[in-house]
């Protein structure tokens, strides 16, 4: 590697999921998922960061019905479904050489209980993979990003029952057979740890229906997902060809200490281990000690089978998936719950986007040393960006030069790590193409290099269009990271 080159072969794509792109909510096939009941708040302002992704038993059978007058983007995506060929030679275009998206968990099993598979549902996937196979672009799939069929949150209260693991074992197997020669990246689970921030978004759990505290909840959902995601390890190393490599996936966050006082250093260090947790276990395939300790004092019991631990074992990760956004500040007087993807305390010497996440490249550099000192293994940032409103100009350009500036910075900074010697496999930016928001389910909160015709409500024409930035990633790709500005 020259200074300022990427490793060879150094994988450069863009990111998404399907429930904020796919739309075709009820084509195919395909049954409700969970995220088809999120819903978008008109009253919601632009920078405004009010999330609408919970759903809990009051909403859910009305929503599920539409016995109700609420907006869900989230059904309508941006139409990738009928216009993957056109995003995808646009991706090609750019000079992808990888693709992150996921898999419609209702799209191949459209209520999670069926003995086989919806045809027509792998034929949709199929047609994507070939698509992208023609322009030599590697799909990065994962199986779990915030959705599930709505029958198993009905039936089994989502990942609150450990029978969901079955029902996943089932759908990630039928997949590693049907993609077996299509896909070699996968990930078992999109930000495993969004559970303590959202239990339904993560684990498909409507939380007033159980008298235990969100805590036990979460903690106890999680324990059946780190099964399911080892077991899913395990079964595919059966299945799929040597060289696929499957990994794990959080929301990583680093935490500064406030101040030099040893009270914030603690609680920094204690805010980074539980940002560790998931990856602790699906890597070292155990339970950190600390959480033993946590979970005594706070009142949380695992109810774990005979051989949970020895699956957990058996069902390690090859690489660790991570999204990067912002950084945190942590401060000893703080009250919140570990772990929590939230902060109140901003940062003075960082900007902040217009939705208020603090923007922070050399945090980058850091995480990925912190990372590969503590698990030495390959790394993937898979999701990188900034949420912004873009103006379309007279001649429908669109200069989105904040939008450069953020990615250019964080990628100086990825650089440096690599340099600092830091195994990376590759890069992928968050929503290369406008999408539906995951916390907001707008589409005003645009991440794109593609802009996509359409406001909040579905109006438009949904054509796609080129940014700025489109010419700008086109030629970052170009020169493998060359062309970046110090
Ligand atoms: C990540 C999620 O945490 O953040 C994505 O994996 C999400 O699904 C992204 O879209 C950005 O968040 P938002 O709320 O701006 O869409």
């Amino acid at each position: 590697m020259t200074t300022t080159e990427f490793p060879k072969g150094f994988l450069w794509g863009g990111a998404t999921a399907a429930n904020q792109i796919e739309g075709a909510f009820d084509e195919g096939g395909k049954g409700l998922s969970t995220s088809d009941l999120a819903i978008f708040d008109p009253n919601v302002k632009n920078g405004e960061e009010n999330f609408t992704f919970n759903v809990d038993v009051d909403d859910f059978e009305d929503r599920a019905a539409g016995k109700t007058d609420a907006v869900f983007p989230k059904r309508w995506g941006i139409d990738f479904y009928h216009r993957y060929k056109e995003d995808i030679a646009l991706f090609a275009e750019m000079g992808f050489s990888a693709f992150r998206m996921s898999i419609a968990w209702p799209r191949i099993y459209p209520t999670g209980f069926e003995d086989e598979p919806n045809e027509e549902g792998l034929a949709f996937y199929d047609k994507v993979f070939d698509e992208l196979a023609k322009y030599g672009i590697e799909p990065v799939v994962t199986i779990s990003h915030y959705e599930m069929p709505i029958e198993i949150t009905r039936r089994y209260n989502g990942w609150a029952d450990r029978r969901t693991i079955d029902l996943y074992s089932k759908f990630a197997n039928t997949l590693f057979k049907r993609y077996r020669d299509k896909v070699r990246y996968w990930i078992t689970f999109n930000e495993m740890n969004m559970n303590l921030t959202s239990i339904y978004t993560g684990a498909g759990i409507l939380p007033s229906r159980s008298g235990e505290s969100e805590l036990q909840q979460a903690y106890q959902a999680s324990h059946h997902q780190f099964l399911a995601s080892a077991l899913a390890v395990f079964d595919g190393k059966k299945i799929l060809p040597k060289e696929a490599l499957i990994g794990c996936m959080i929301n990583r966050i680093e935490s500064y200490p406030a101040t030099p006082k040893p009270e914030d250093a603690l609680r920094a260090m204690h805010e980074d281990q539980f940002n560790f947790f998931y990856p602790d276990v699906q890597i070292r395939g155990e339970y950190p000690r600390y959480m033993h300790r946590y979970f005594e004092e706070n009142d949380i019991h695992i109810r774990m089978e005979p051989g949970d631990l020895q699956i957990l074992k058996a069902g390690t990760v090859d690489f660790l998936g991570f999204s990067y956004y912002m950084t945190h500040v942590a401060d000893a007087s703080a009250s919140g719950t570990f772990g929590k993807l939230d902060s109140e305390i901003k940062n003075p010497h960082l900007e902040l986007t217009e939705w208020g996440w603090p923007v922070d490249p050399v945090g980058l550099r850091i995480t990925c040393n912190r990372m590969w000192d503590r698990y030495q293994i390959p790394l993937f940032p898979v999701e990188n960006g900034m949420g912004a409103v873009d103006k379309v100009e007279a001649d429908g350009s669109i200069h989105d030069d904040y939008r450069i500036k953020y990615l250019n910075d964080h990628l100086v900074q990825l650089r440096e790590a690599i340099k600092d010697g830091v195994e990376v496999i590759g890069y992928t930016t968050w929503g290369p193409i406008d999408l539906v928001s995951c916390g907001t389910s707008q589409t005003s909160k645009r991440y794109g290099f593609i802009y996509v015709d359409q406001d909040d409500l579905g109006n438009g024409t949904k054509e796609r269009s080129r940014k700025d930035s489109f010419y700008w990633y086109k030629k970052i790709i170009e020169s493998n990271g060359k062309a970046l500005s110090e």
